[in-house]
C-alpha cells in the first residue's frame, strides 16, 4: 500500500507544553495549593502533591524523552509563586533553577516558549484580590521584567498569559478555578485587568529584548450551531463565541475590550501580540432553546455515536483546528499551535486524533498561512486542575505513586511525525 506524505515548512517547531503548577510539585505557596486542600473543590479529593517532581529534578528525564523523540521545541511556564514568594523578595535560587531547565532545554535542541502565568498566582497576589485588584497589571509586569533580565539570553519566543479567557471564565463564572466567584462584573474587571497586564508586560519585554516574539495562549473552541436551524442556534453560538473567543485577541488588535455589556478602551493594548497562539481541542455545537436557556451553552449536542474523551468531548473534529486557524489567519501574524491534545487513558483515540488534527495543520500551513509550530498537550500526565488526575492528556502516561512514566502508543506516532517533519499515512 503506498503512503502519502505531508511535508511541513522547514523550521516548523514541534514539541509538547506543560505549565509549572501541573508538573513542578509542591508548589505550596500559590493559590492553587490552597485550592486543592479545601474540601470539595477537586474531583475526588485529588491534590497535585509532587505531581510529575520536575521541581526535585525529574524535568530532566522527560526532556530527554522529549528530546529523544525528535521534538524540537517544548513550551513551560514559570511559576510566579516561586521567582517572588514575597511581594518585596525575588528568589535567586528558583530563578538559577529555570535557568538550569532554559539551559537544559538548549542543551537538547529544544527551543523554549515560556509562559510567565498559567493559572497560578503566588498567595501573597492571591489574598490581594488577585487579578481584580487595579495594581495587579503592574505586578505582573515586574515580574516579566525580572524573569526577562533573568532569561533572555535562552529564547525570544514568549508567551504572556495563557488562556485569560478561560481563566476569568472558570474563576469568576463557572467558580471552578480559585477563587470560587460566580460574579460576573469581577469577571468583566478580571477580563479587563489581563489585558491591561499582558499589555504592559509585552511592553516591558520588548524593552529587554527588542527581537522578542511576545502573543498570549488562547483558548479557541469553535462554537457551531448544532442545527438544523442554523440560523437561530447561531445566535446563541455568536454570542457566546464573542466573549469566549473573541474578546482577548480583540482587545490586542484594536485596543477595545468588547464586553456582554459594554466595550472597555484599553488603549496601550492596541498592538501588542507579535503571534497569535491558540489552544484548540474541539468544538462546541450550540443549539437555540428558549424553552431551557441556561441550557443554550452548557449542553453539547453532538452526533449520535460520536467517539467521546474521557470527559465526553467530541474527539474527532479536526475540522474545528482548520477553523481555528482560519480564524486566526485573520490578524495577519504568524501562528502557533500553542496547545492541542485529547484527554484518553487507554490511547484508542490519540493515535487518530494526533493523526487528523495534525492533517488540518499542514492544511493549513499548505495554504502559506504562516502557521510556525505545534505543541502537543502533553509530554506526560500531570495534574489536571479541578479534575486532578482523572485527566490523562500525555504521550507517556505517570503512574503517580511511583513516578513512572508509561510511554502510550501515540509517542511512537508523534516522534515519527516530529523526525520527518512530516505527517505519512
Ligand atoms: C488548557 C490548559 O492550558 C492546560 O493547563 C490544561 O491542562 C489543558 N488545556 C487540558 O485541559
Amino acid at each position: 500500500m503506498p503512503k502519502a506524505d505531508y511535508v511541513f515548512p522547514n523550521g516548523f517547531l514541534w514539541g509538547t507544553a506543560t505549565s509549572s503548577h501541573q508538573v513542578e510539585g509542591n508548589n505550596t505557596n500559590n493559590d492553587w495549593w490552597a485550592w486543592e486542600q479545601q474540601e470539595g473543590r477537586i474531583l475526588h479529593g485529588h491534590r497535585s502533591g509532587l505531581a510529575c517532581d520536575w521541581w526535585d529534578g525529574r524535568w530532566r528525564e522527560d526532556f530527554d524523552r522529549a528530546a529523544e523523540t525528535g521534538q524540537n521545541a517544548h513550551r513551560f511556564s514559570i511559576e510566579w509563586s516561586r521567582v517572588q514568594p514575597a511581594p518585596d523578595r525575588w528568589d535567586e535560587d528558583a530563578i538559577d533553577h529555570y535557568r538550569d531547565m532554559l539551559r537544559g532545554l538548549r542543551d537538547r535542541a529544544l527551543l523554549p516558549l515560556v509562559t510567565f502565568h498559567h493559572f497560578s498566582l503566588p498567595l501573597w497576589l492571591a489574598e490581594r484580590g488577585g487579578w481584580e485588584n487595579e495594581e495587579t497589571p503592574a505586578l505582573f509586569a515586574r515580574y516579566v521584567r525580572k524573569c526577562m533580565e533573568a532569561f533572555r539570553e535562552y529564547t525570544n519566543f514568549w508567551i504572556t498569559i495563557n488562556e485569560p479567557n478561560v481563566y476569568a471564565y472558570e474563576g469568576y463564572i463557572a467558580g471552578l478555578f480559585p477563587p470560587g466567584k460566580k460574579d460576573l462584573t469581577a469577571a468583566m474587571r478580571v477580563m479587563a485587568n489581563l489585558v491591561r497586564g499582558h499589555a504592559l508586560a509585552y511592553r516591558e519585554i520588548h524593552a529587554v529584548q527588542r527581537e522578542a516574539r511576545v502573543g498570549l495562549a488562547l483558548a479557541i473552541r469553535p462554537l457551531l450551531p448544532a442545527g438544523p436551524l442554523k440560523f437561530l442556534d447561531g445566535i446563541p453560538a455568536k454570542i457566546a463565541g464573542q466573549f469566549f473567543n473573541e474578546a482577548f485577541p480583540g482587545a490586542l488588535k484594536d485596543g477595545k475590550l468588547r464586553l456582554i455589556t459594554r466595550t472597555v478602551p484599553i488603549p496601550e493594548a492596541q498592538g501588542t501580540q507579535d503571534f497569535v497562539g491558540v489552544n484548540y481541542y474541539t468544538v462546541d455545537m450550540v443549539r437555540f432553546d428558549l424553552l431551557r436557556p441556561q441550557e443554550m451553552f452548557g449542553h453539547r449536542f453532538y452526533p449520535a455515536d460520536a467517539p467521546l474523551s474521557d470527559t465526553g468531548f467530541i474527539a474527532h473534529f479536526p475540522e474545528g483546528m482548520f477553523l481555528t486557524l482560519k480564524w486566526a489567519k485573520s490578524f495577519n501574524l504568524p501562528i502557533i499551535v500553542t496547545e492541542n491534545g485529547v484527554e484518553d487513558a487507554d490511547d484508542h483515540l490519540r493515535p487518530r486524533y494526533l493523526a487528523e488534527h495534525i492533517h488540518q495543520v499542514w492544511r493549513a500551513a499548505n495554504f502559506n498561512w504562516q502557521i510556525k509550530g505545534y505543541f502537543h498537550w502533553t509530554l506526560v500526565d500531570n495534574f489536571e486542575w479541578e479534575r486532578g488526575w482523572t485527566q490523562r492528556f500525555g504521550l507517556w502516561g505517570l503512574d503517580v505513586d511511583t513516578q513512572r512514566r508509561i510511554r502510550r502508543p501515540s509517542v511512537d506516532l508523534y516522534a515519527s511525525i516530529c523526525q520527518k517533519n512530516a505527517l505519512t499515512y
